[in-house]
């Protein structure tokens, strides 16, 4: 199946206007799908705009707009054929997405769409098949760095790589389609071979990640250069590379995460090279460090992705037999918070 046309995205949060706002500066067609506050807001200020590493004004109009405009909707039966449809809601917010989505589309006789998730953790592409069926749905990592602004704008701290892959395995002509139409845009992307791999090494930083800096409430920068939450990430990645293996896939070394080498290494190696003095660091931004995704999420008060991250690889840990104590910890800890953080009992 191949053969489309243009790349759609669904939630016009950081990452969503990050993508369709460089999709359509490159001259492409792009129909972002909001909610109908941020469709409102966005259709007001009448334009997408990127800051940080990208400084552009993206103009919207309503969707189908023209080449080098995001056409925007709040209605999923606008969504365009032939498209391969990139959800960038929240986890927890997926399955509403998806269900509202694949209500409206895609239209009878279009073989050719796709859809791929670009959330945290791995539940998403289960959530993703239970919806469209399995071969629709692309693999998608992306460590691209975005965050939304009060005041509406989308700061964008790093163009990471974002990795297309076919499940379970290998490239194909759709996804080498769209890493193309992502080149163009210059968004980094890259055909991956083995997408499980991505998908695992992410979540292993991401359990180790999120786990010491949602407990802590330090910056991943400031976590990685006190010994004992360095060896509190290795164990969390550790434990999440064992269920993987456990599930047949191995850990890589990628861009932004060298999961293999950290576990491959023994954790003194890995622990002097963090702590040994470097060549000065190149002039770093002003302002205050910037804070993981869900770490952000509990200080602003918002709904972590917790279950998506933790519950989720403690559930698969146990249908391999995995024992993951540490990661059983996490998820209890961070689950409880959330749960009062949903209930809107903690502010910040
Ligand atoms: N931001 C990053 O740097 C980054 C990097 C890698 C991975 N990720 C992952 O990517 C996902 C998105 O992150 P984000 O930071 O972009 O989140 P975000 O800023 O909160 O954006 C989510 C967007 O989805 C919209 N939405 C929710 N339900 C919807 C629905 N049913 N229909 C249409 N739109 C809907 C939200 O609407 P409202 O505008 O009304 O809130 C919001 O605009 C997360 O899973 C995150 O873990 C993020």
């Amino acid at each position: 199946m191949s053969g489309i046309e243009r790349l759609a995205v669904v939630g016009a949060g950081s990452l969503g206007q990050a993508f369709a706002g460089l999709l359509a500066a490159s001259g492409q067609s792009v129909t972002l799908l909001a909610s109908a506050a941020t469709a409102a807001r966005l259709s007001t200020a009448g334009r997408i705009r990127l800051r940080g590493v990208v400084e552009l004004d993206a103009p919207v109009a309503p969707a189908p707009a023209g080449a080098g405009v995001v056409g925007l909707t709040d209605d999923p039966a606008r969504l365009p054929a032939r498209a391969g449809l990139i959800f960038a809601t929240k986890g927890h917010q997926l399955e509403a997405a998806v269900q509202s989505v694949r209500a409206a589309w895609p239209g009878a006789g279009d073989e050719a769409s796709w859809v791929a998730g670009v959330q945290n953790g791995l539940v998403k592409d289960d959530v993703l098949r239970r919806a469209f069926g399995e071969r629709r749905v692309v693999g998608a990592v992306t460590i691209l760095g975005a965050g939304r602004e009060v005041g509406g704008e989308v700061t964008v701290y790093s163009r990471g790589m974002t990795y297309l892959g076919e499940f379970p395995s290998g490239v194909s002509e759709r996804v080498s389609e769209a890493v193309a139409l992502l080149g163009k845009a210059e968004i980094p992307a890259e055909a991956t071979a083995d997408i499980a791999s991505v998908l695992w090494s992410k979540e292993c930083n991401a359990v180790g990640v999120f786990g010491v800096s949602v407990l802590t409430r330090l910056s991943a920068s400031a976590t990685m250069r006190i010994p004992e939450l360095i060896r509190a990430y290795l164990s969390l990645v550790r434990e999440t590379a064992a269920v993987a293996a456990a599930h047949g896939v191995q850990v890589g070394d990628y861009a932004g995460f060298s999961i293999r080498t950290y576990v491959e290494r023994s954790d003194e190696e890995t622990l002097a090279r963090m702590l040994a003095p470097g060549p000065a660091a190149p002039s770093a931004p002003a302002g205050p460090p910037i804070m993981p995704s869900m770490t952000q999420d509990l200080l602003a008060g918002r709904p972590m992705e917790a279950d998506e991250v933790f519950a989720d690889v403690a559930i698969r840990a146990e249908k391999v037999g995995v024992s993951v104590p540490r990661i059983e910890l996490a998820r209890d800890l961070i689950c409880g918070l959330n749960r009062m953080l949903t209930a809107g009992a903690v502010k910040g």
